[in-house]
């Protein structure tokens, strides 16, 4: 996988005071990555040291007053173009810089003081479609041992449970909020592992109860509420769906995005409401678009053929209508599937990073499906998933 990071990230002394903004987990990503370093400025000529450059209505100024707008926008062209060359996809830019900067930048009063924005190389990477964070979402995603990699594992995916190695297994019955009457399907265990999946701590959920079995979205989501209270940061939902026909395949998928169709939320129940914040979540990007671009990276690398789509929720259990099909197609759904959407609604709640993986098992409407022929095409890509799941733990 191909990544853009800026210099100063990496310890060069390209900053405008002369220093650099060495940052751990950036190095460690660009150590397993194919990484290309950039400094729009330097490119550009500017003097180094010299004084604090911000962004100033459209335009850049030093601290001095001198105006380098034309030098920026020369060092961000010159560097995009280099960057779409190098054919990377995502680019870790440094937070806050008039340049790199990704969400908030200063505000040109040279105080510290911030206003949302872009700088002016972030700005035109975005034309490239290249997936744009700063060092502080690769920290924030970076797995610990006080911030293990949650997994929850949906339909016939719950063999990558025993990748783990564990250190402690946690009864889904001594869970809060979990439905003391649930039970597994036979031959399956209610139970999470603590520990480590090649190294990085992970805490795995090997299956899941469901709206279709009687219980409420507060109680669906009970373990997700889990994982935050364990530290938990990061959540990787996987799950079974069908893939709408004319939108995607069966086979391995990233979900981008999702549409809520079971008419539930877990915010609209006191349980659910228990640990947030605010019921009133910003679902913009709740899929991280930094995690599904990992996923795409690693997935690319290991030759593993995936799809990327909308995944829509339904309450189930029966499959889709030919009619139900046809109006999926029409809203834009690539994956339909019984779960999934109140999980990410309740991680988005608590400010974990989600990514959604799903095996389509089936042709959504398909006849003849059923939960026998969708146990067994998930074992046909198990493998190709589990690859999927420890590439992308090896790059957090
Ligand atoms: N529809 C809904 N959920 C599913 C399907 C489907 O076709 N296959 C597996 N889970």
């Amino acid at each position: 996988m191909r990544v853009c990071v800026s210099a100063c990230l990496l310890g060069e002394p390209v900053r405008y005071d002369g220093g650099a903004k060495p940052t751990g987990e950036v190095m460690e990503l660009a150590s397993k990555t194919e990484a290309f370093r950039v400094c729009p400025e330097r490119a550009a000529g500017l003097p180094c040291p010299r004084p604090p450059a911000e962004r100033v209505g459209g335009r850049v100024l030093l601290a001095t007053g001198e105006d380098v707008t034309g030098a920026f926008a020369r060092g961000a062209e010159s560097c995009a173009a280099s960057v779409a060359r190098f054919g990377a996809t995502l680019a870790v830019l440094k937070a806050k810089s008039p340049s790199c900067g990704v969400g908030l930048v200063y505000d040109g009063t040279y105080s510290g003081r911030l206003v949302p924005g872009r700088g002016v190389f972030a700005d035109r990477l975005a034309r490239e479609g290249i997936c744009m964070v700063t060092e502080d979402t690769v920290r924030a995603c970076k797995p610990s041992v006080e911030h293990p990699v949650a997994i929850v594992l949906g339909s016939g995916l719950g063999h990558l449970g025993t990748l783990v190695r564990p250190v402690r297994r946690i009864d889904y019955q001594d869970i809060d909020g979990f439905p003391a009457t649930a039970r597994p399907v036979p031959g399956h265990r209610f139970e999470a592992t603590v520990g480590t999946i090649d190294g990085v701590p992970v805490v795995v959920y090997p299956g899941r109860i469901h709206l279709y079995q009687g219980y409420s979205a507060a109680e669906v989501t009970s373990l997700v509420r889990h994982a935050h209270h364990l530290g938990c940061r990061d959540i990787v939902f996987a799950c079974a769906t069908g893939a709408v026909p004319g939108q995607a395949h069966v086979g391995l998928g990233i979900l981008t995005d999702q549409i809520n169709l079971t008419g539930r939320n877990p915010l609209a129940e006191w349980d659910g409401l228990r640990d947030v914040d605010s019921p009133f979540v910003d679902m913009n990007d709740a899929y991280s678009p930094y995690l599904r671009t990992i996923a795409r990276g690693v997935a690319d690398d290991l030759g593993i053929a995936v799809e990327e789509g909308v995944y829509a929720g339904v309450l189930g259990p029966c499959f889709e209508t030919p009619a139900e099909v046809a109006a999926l197609r029409a809203l834009g759904v690539s994956y339909v599937g019984m779960s999934t959407v109140l999980e990410v609604i309740m991680a988005r709640a608590l400010g974990m990073s989600v990514l959604g993986l799903t095996l389509a098992a089936n042709e959504s409407g398909a006849p003849s499906v059923s939960h026998d022929s969708v146990l067994a095409t998930a074992g046909e890509y198990a493998e190709d998933f589990e690859r999927l799941v420890r590439g992308v733990l090896r790059l957090l």
